[in-house]
């Protein structure tokens, strides 16, 4: 169980995550949603202590994660794996030893250092790619993979922690919709199967819609919509992204636009001009 409480986040005067709350009561698959800036990266940030929260708490079974320190936050954020949009793979390395950095928290300095997995580590990492599609390209560099595939070696080397929460912070947004589709599916099944939290920042509504249990809308910092896909209507949207009435339930967060700094109409520029 995951409790966030008050959770807030200022830089300077700027106000990024302000006294949120939310309670995950059984392993679910979260999506969050709001346009550029409304501090979803933030707040997942602070729950796995990568930026740390100017206030509140966030309990998962209990305790308070914010509170650890040495060692024990180095646990907690190994159980709360982080996924990128960026994929953060080391591009020269073959896919399975990118895998395996999924343990190197576990792991010997001297083990590290000369690169030595266990055997039954390597089968690990093997059974997880096999997984999610991809054991095929295990021998290969991760730099040959496709961007679809990376972001599954992503995911597996997650996964190869064995961790009770997946972070994914817009996992999809850098690639083609084939790509973002065997991703998406990828997480789904990684919950289904394995009863993890997933909570997922996701920049197109369809996205949130398809994959997710339950939807969080965040916007300017606070949380404005918590419901089912189904009670995610294009009204709620609108209000979500605090777009204007041209807003198209298939545009992402970084294509809408404050409904003041609507594009000039060509007549609208002679006008001005003349
Ligand atoms: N390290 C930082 N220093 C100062 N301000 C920051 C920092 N990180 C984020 N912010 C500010 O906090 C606010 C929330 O940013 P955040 O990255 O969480 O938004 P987001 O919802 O993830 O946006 P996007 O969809 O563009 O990724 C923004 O106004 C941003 O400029
Ligand atoms: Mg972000």
């Amino acid at each position: 169980m995951l409790t966030v409480k008050n959770l807030t986040k200022a830089f300077g005067s700027q106000i990024a995550v302000n006294n949120i709350s939310f309670e995950v009561n059984a392993p679910k698959m979260i999506g969050v949603i709001g346009r550029s800036g409304a501090g979803k990266s933030t707040l997942l940030r602070m729950i796995n202590r990568l930026t740390e929260a100017t206030n509140g708490s966030v309990e998962f079974d209990g305790r308070d994660v914010l509170k650890l320190r040495g060692n024990e936050r180095r646990e907690w954020q190994s159980n709360c794996a982080m996924i990128f949009q960026q994929f953060n793979l080391v591009p020269r390395m073959d896919v399975v030893s990118n895998v395996l950095h999924g343990t190197l928290g576990n792991r010997s300095t001297t083990a590290t250092l000369f690169n030595i997995f266990p055997r039954a580590d390597i089968h690990k990492a093997i059974d997880i790619l096999d997984r999610l599609g991809i054991a095929e390209h295990a021998a290969k560099r991760a730099e040959a993979l496709s961007g679809g595939q990376q972001q599954r070696v992503a995911i597996a080397r997650a996964v190869m922690q064995d961790p009770k929460v997946i972070l994914a912070d817009e996992p999809i947004a850098s690639l083609d919709p084939m790509n973002a589709q065997t991703v998406m599916e990828a997480l789904r099944r990684i919950h289904d199967e394995d009863g993890r939290f997933v909570i997922a920042n996701l920049h197109t509504l369809d996205t949130a819609r398809r994959y997710c249990d339950r939807i969080i809308g965040m916007r300017e910092g606070q949380i404005v919509f918590d419901g089912t896909p189904e009670d995610l209507t294009t009204n709620v949207a609108r209000d979500i992204y605090g777009a204007g009435n041209n807003f198209s339930e298939t545009a992402t967060s970084t294509e809408i636009r404050e409904p003041s700094a609507a594009v000039l109409s060509f007549d609208d520029a002679v006008a001005m001009a003349n």
